[in-house]
């Protein structure tokens, strides 16, 4: 029953026609709960809430399904709007970005034309972009202009590695080369089992590979992910080899495990939430209900309350 409402949110979460609907009618069926809203005004609001509790942000400007090179540009635009935003409220936040909102579907140079503007500006300010992993078919691709931006861009520029696919170990061994400050996470899409781990026990043992095999590198590791079991075993992990608060954080989602997120802030982990905003939540809001079915009640309390 859960893996097939999972399958059918994933599903959705793809439906163009439900994408464009849900953009005209502004943050409805308890989506409120996971995005800070659809302006920047109230992305920042929110990210000053959480960094008036000791938590860092990082802010992600929502979209998906951009096909025209037009959209691709109005999407970098608000990347760049994004950074001078919050560094004029001087809110304590990165910029998270998708790669397919930039035209990497339209062409490769087209996005790295536009990742380079997004960059100039972070480097600019001072701050950092992370690239977002998003399905395996954009896969090799992201790992390749990542490789090239952070030749020319240095620290400022991050990647995520997802550890459901059976090729992410080797890809970290590969990237070491470069130093990288990865996010590491569990993956969030419907993947094949040709590429993907299918059970989630086996996605769990990879992620605590790849989580110990990068801070073993000595490189800097961003562990996002709610799950308690594998927050315990990093603690653990770090205490044991003496790898320092300085050299990883933990990120959640917006508006998920909000105690567990001041928590770590006060046992003095860096805690870091990725704040979405924007008109184009669709997508994002499907892909958290198929990670957790639960929240598909508050779905359907929000029905009755609207
Ligand atoms: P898991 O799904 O096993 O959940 C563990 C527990 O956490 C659950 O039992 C529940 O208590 C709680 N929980 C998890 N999800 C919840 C939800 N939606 N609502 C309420 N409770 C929930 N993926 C990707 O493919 N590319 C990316 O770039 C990113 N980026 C990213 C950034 C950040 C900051 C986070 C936290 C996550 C991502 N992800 C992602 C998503 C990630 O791949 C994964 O799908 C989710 O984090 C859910 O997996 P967990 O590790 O939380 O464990």
């Amino acid at each position: 029953m859960e893996s097939l409402l999972r399958n059918t949110f994933l599903f959705l979460s793809k439906n163009r026609a439900a994408n464009r609907t849900a953009k005209k009618y502004g943050l409805r069926f308890g989506a409120k709960r996971f995005v800070a809203g659809v302006q920047i005004s109230e992305a920042v609001t929110a990210i000053r809430e959480l960094n008036a509790k000791g938590i860092v942000a990082t802010l992600d400007h929502l979209g998906e399904f951009i096909t025209t090179a037009e959209e691709a540009r109005e999407a970098t635009d608000y990347c760049i709007r994004t950074l001078h935003e919050i560094a004029s409220s001087g809110a304590n936040s990165h910029l998270s970005l998708k790669m397919t909102q930039l035209g990497l579907d339209i062409s490769v140079e087209l996005c790295m034309k536009h990742m380079r503007m997004i960059l100039d500006v972070a480097k600019q300010h001072n701050n950092f972009v992370r690239i977002d992993m998003e399905d395996y078919a954009h896969n090799r691709v992201s790992i390749e202009i990542f490789e090239q931006l952070r030749k020319e861009y240095g620290e400022t520029i991050g990647l995520v590695i997802q550890a459901y696919l059976y090729k992410s170990a080797d890809d970290i061994s590969a990237l070491a080369v470069h130093r990288p400050n990865l996010r590491l996470v569990k993956g969030a899409y419907k993947e094949s089992h040709e590429v993907a781990f299918p059970r989630k026990e086996d996605v769990d043992r990879n992620f605590k590979r790849i989580i110990e095999q990068h801070l073993l590198d000595g490189n800097y590791a961003a562990i996002a992910t709610h799950d308690e079991a594998i927050i315990e075993h990093v603690k653990q992990f770090v205490k044991e080899k003496g790898i320092p608060k300085s050299q990883f954080e933990f990120q959640m989602l917006y508006g998920i495990r909000v105690q567990a997120q001041q928590q770590l802030a006060d046992e003095g982990y860096t805690m870091r939430v990725y704040v979405p905003y924007g008109d184009d939540w669709y997508g994002y809001f499907m892909r958290r209900l198929a990670e957790r079915p639960a929240n598909v009640l508050f779905v359907l309390k929000s029905l009755f309350k609207s």
